[in-house]
């Protein structure tokens, strides 16, 4: 058998985001320097993924995907070779029906996985590539169809003997349709939860439609889905805007970050890393909130309190502590309050810190902040010695797997 590849929710960096169709192997290489030199790859992000726009639109004469030799001339392999020389884990772009994305809708040929299986998922480990994203860019099939396709070319990755992150984004994410099937985790590590993520607070999509969504979007959609998550098997709200274009203010930035840390999401980068401002890295690198997201009991927190635009988020944590966010999606600061029991505490002191500004303190029953306009207040709150569990039962979110 082959090894887990994600035990936990890959961290990692991928180009579409930021470069669209505009890539190539030398922004590729100065990106897997600058993970190293600003300090990503040390806080954690391994994955350097290359998205669509890779390959040519055609096979070659054995049946072989290629490269497009204008944009990636030294050909995989040796982008596979650089990307681990400096420590990293290379990642590349592939899709099952004719089309990648790209291509969908600029209606060129294609070149699709199904029936290349096992000789696309053989190149890639040839290659060396350590993380596949396979993009179901096409409003048909449903979502068995979808899942005995994406499944086999899962087998097919797990038969190179390679681990292999597989990350999948079914048509139910590109079209926000209704997230009713919860199989994707048999066969994959990682599924998107929606259309793709825009650098925007909220864009107004509404469930169902086929629009991009902004981070307030994402984050209803995916909260359904909680259960999903778990060691191995993660819901994905799309890779990050942090820093993307700098569209998002610091405290937006701060908050998405914050969000998809407690949904134990991959925490894929989209910007320029190249260049990158400091709020943009310290927002990206900061560990308590990378603690959060990486946690050893893998849970996607519950929004146990939807009051209008104040909502609050309880992750349970693996050492007892549960991580809360309390969220202020609309405009204007206002104050955003919880209880203990409200986040599945019990009674007694419980000592607090906020990730972000480090503040600290101790709660017998309250917890309370002042939120700017689509920020977030981001605590750890800890039982402290005397303090009492939640009555059998009474916790609306537990700390037991
Ligand atoms: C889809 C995916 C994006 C990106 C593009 C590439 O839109 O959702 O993340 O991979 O395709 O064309």
């Amino acid at each position: 058998t082959v090894e887990e590849p994600a035990p936990l929710p890959p961290l990692g960096w991928n180009s579409w985001n930021t470069f669209y169709c505009n890539i190539n192997e030398q922004m590729v290489r100065q990106t897997a320097d600058a993970m190293v030199s600003s300090g990503m790859a040390a806080a954690g992000y391994q994955y350097v993924v290359v998205d669509d726009c890779w390959m040519q639109d055609t096979r070659d004469s054995n049946g072989n995907l290629r490269a497009r030799t204008d944009r990636f001339p030294s050909g995989m392999k040796a982008l596979g070779d650089y990307i681990h020389s400096k420590g990293l884990k290379f990642g590349i772009y592939h899709a099952p029906r004719e089309k990648t994305c790209n291509q969908y809708f600029s209606n060129l040929p294609g070149t699709s996985s199904y029936g290349n299986e096992t000789r696309d998922a053989n190149l890639f480990a040839s290659w060396g590539v350590d993380y596949v994203k396979h993009d179901w860019c096409d409003p048909r099939g449903t979502a068995a169809e979808q899942a005995a396709v994406f499944k086999k070319f899962g087998d097919a990755l797990k038969a190179t003997g390679r681990p292999i992150v597989y990350s999948i984004n079914p048509n139910s994410a590109h079209w926000n349709t209704a997230p009713t099937y919860s199989g994707w985790g048999a066969f994959s590590d990682m599924w998107r939860t929606s259309e793709d993520l825009d650098d925007a607070w909220s864009t107004g999509c509404s469930p169902s439609a086929d629009c991009f969504v902004g981070i307030t979007e994402a984050l209803d959609i995916i909260e359904p889905m909680r259960e999903w998550t778990k060691p191995g098997q993660y819901n994905d709200p799309d890779m990050l805007m942090v820093g993307v274009r700098n569209s998002l203010t610091l405290t937006e930035n701060r908050a998405h970050q914050s969000m998809w840390a407690m949904l134990s999401a991959p925490l894929i980068a989209g910007n320029d890393i190249r260049n990158m401002s400091a709020d943009v890295r310290s927002v990206l690198t900061n560990p308590d909130v990378l603690a959060i997201d990486q946690d050893a009991l893998v849970r996607q927190a519950d929004r146990v309190r939807d009051d209008g635009d104040a909502e609050v988020w309880a992750k349970p944590l693996a050492d007892g502590s549960v991580a809360v966010a309390l969220l202020n999606r609309g405009s204007g600061t206002r104050q955003i309050s919880t209880t203990l029991g409200q986040i599945g505490l019990g009674s007694g002191t419980h000592n607090y810190r906020e990730l972000w500004t480090g503040a600290t303190g101790t709660t017998t029953g309250q917890l309370t902040a002042s939120v700017a306009q689509h920020g977030v207040a981001l605590f750890k709150v800890t039982p402290g010695s005397g303090s009492q569990p939640p009555e059998d039962g009474t916790a609306l979110v537990s700390s037991a797997s």
